[in-house]
C-alpha cells in the first residue's frame, strides 16, 4: 500500500513525531509512505514528497512539520473536491493530521467519496471533541506557564498589572491551564462573558488587600464589551482576529479605569514553535502508531483519540461535529484563586 500523510492548519509541536510513528509502523507492515505537501493544497496540486529513512531521521524532537502546512479548504477552491479525488489515484490511503478544519474536510471527503482516510487530532488549542487531549497543547501550556512565572517577578518589582494574551481562538483551554499553573489572579476566556467593571473591581480589591501587582491571563478569542466585529472570516469561516489583539485593548481599559500602570505581553506564535514536551512527543507517537494500525485494519473514517490513558479510535464525523470548549467546572477551579 502507498500511504500519504498530510498536516493541515496551524503547525503544532509533535507533528513530526506523528509522521515518524506513522512511517515506522507502516514500513513494518510493508507499506510505502509519502508526504503530501502543505495540507489539502498538496492533494489539490498533487504535490508529494518522498518519506524514507533519511527524511524521518532525527525529526522526533523537531517543532513544525517536515511536510509543510496550510489552511487550504478544498471545498472553497474551484474544482477542489474533484482534484482531491484525483489525488487518491496516486495513494491508497491518507493519514490527515489536523484540527477541526483539516479533519472536518477529511470526514467529508470520506463521507462523500468513500476515500480511505484516517485522522490524527492536533491543535495547541485542545478544542477537538472525541479526544481528552490533543498533542501540542501540553507544550503550549508549558511555554505560557513559564512566561507567567517570568511576568510575576517583573510585575512585583514595578507594582504593575500585567496582561498576558495567550492563544486559543474559540476555546480558553490554554488560558485556564496555564493560568492555574502560573497562579494568575484573573483568567478571561471566550466561554465566559466579560464584565470590565467586575474585572477592575477585583483588581482594585486585590491591591487594597496589600498586593501591589496583578497578573491577568486573557485568551485571544475573548470579546470585550463594546468591541466592533468587522465580520471578516477565513476559508473555514473563522472570524479573523484583530491585528491589535484583545490583550492590548484590555490593558488600556484596566489602566484607564484603575489608574494602575499596566503592561501587555502577547505570547503569539512562540506558543506554537519549537520542540514538543516529552508528554507531547509520547502522545503524538501513540497517535501516529494508532493511525497506521487503523489503515492496516481498513478502519477508515476514524480518528485516533485519547480516552483516559488509552489510545482508541473514534468516528471522524463525531470528533468534528462540535468544538470542545471549557466547561464551567474547569473555570470554577481557576476562579478559586482570583483576586
Ligand atoms: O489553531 C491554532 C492557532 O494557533 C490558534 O490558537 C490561533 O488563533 C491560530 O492558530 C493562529 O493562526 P495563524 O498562525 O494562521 O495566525
Amino acid at each position: 500500500m502507498r500511504i500519504g500523510v498530510l498536516t493541515g492548519g496551524g503547525d503544532c509541536p509533535g507533528l513530526n513525531a506523528v509522521i515518524r510513528a506513522v512511517a515506522r509502523r507502516s514500513w513494518a507492515y510493508g507499506h510505502e509512505v509519502i508526504g503530501v505537501r502543505e495540507g489539502w493544497r498538496g492533494m489539490i496540486e498533487q504535490n508529494f514528497q518522498p518519506l524514507g529513512r533519511a527524511q524521518i531521521s532525527g525529526i522526533l524532537p523537531r517543532g513544525g512539520t517536515i511536510v509543510g502546512t496550510s489552511r487550504t479548504n478544498p471545498y472553497k477552491v474551484d474544482g477542489g473536491p474533484e482534484a482531491v479525488q484525483a489525488a487518491f489515484e496516486h495513494i491508497d490511503a491518507l493519514v490527515a493530521i489536523g484540527g477541526e478544519d483539516t479533519l472536518g474536510v477529511a470526514a467529508r471527503v470520506h463521507r462523500e467519496t468513500g476515500a480511505k482516510v484516517v485522522g490524527v487530532p492536533k491543535t495547541i488549542d485542545n478544542d477537538l471533541s472525541g479526544t481528552d487531549y490533543t498533542f501540542g497543547f501540553d507544550t503550549a501550556v508549558h511555554v505560557c506557564t513559564e512566561a507567567i512565572d517570568r511576568l510575576h517577578t517583573t510585575a512585583e518589582s514595578h507594582n504593575r498589572v500585567m496582561v498576558c494574551e495567550v492563544m486559543g481562538r474559540h476555546a480558553g483551554w490554554i488560558a485556564v491551564h496555564s493560568g492555574i499553573a502560573g497562579g494568575a489572579d484573573m483568567i478571561l476566556i471566550p466561554e465566559q462573558p466579560i464584565d470590565l467593571d467586575d474585572v477592575c473591581t477585583e483588581i482594585r480589591r486585590r491591591h487594597e488587600n496589600g498586593k501591589n501587582f496583578s497578573i491577568v491571563v486573557i485568551s485571544e478569542g475573548c470579546e470585550l464589551p463594546g468591541a466592533e466585529d468587522k465580520g471578516e472570516v477565513d476559508q473555514f469561516g473563522h472570524k479573523l482576529l484583530a491585528k491589535r489583539g484583545v490583550g492590548d485593548r484590555l490593558g488600556d481599559e484596566i489602566e484607564a479605569r484603575t489608574g494602575f500602570e499596566t503592561r501587555v505581553t502577547v505570547l503569539g506564535h512562540i506558543q506554537r514553535g519549537g520542540s514538543p514536551t516529552a508528554r507531547d512527543r509520547i502522545l503524538a507517537t501513540r497517535f501516529g502508531l494508532k493511525a497506521a494500525d487503523l489503515v492496516e485494519a481498513g478502519e477508515f473514517g476514524r480518528m485516533a483519540a485519547l480516552r483516559g490513558d488509552d489510545v482508541i479510535a473514534v468516528s471522524l464525523d463525531e470528533a468534528t461535529a462540535e468544538l470542545k470548549t471549557v466547561p464551567a467546572d474547569w473555570y470554577a477551579v481557576a476562579k478559586t484563586f482570583f483576586g
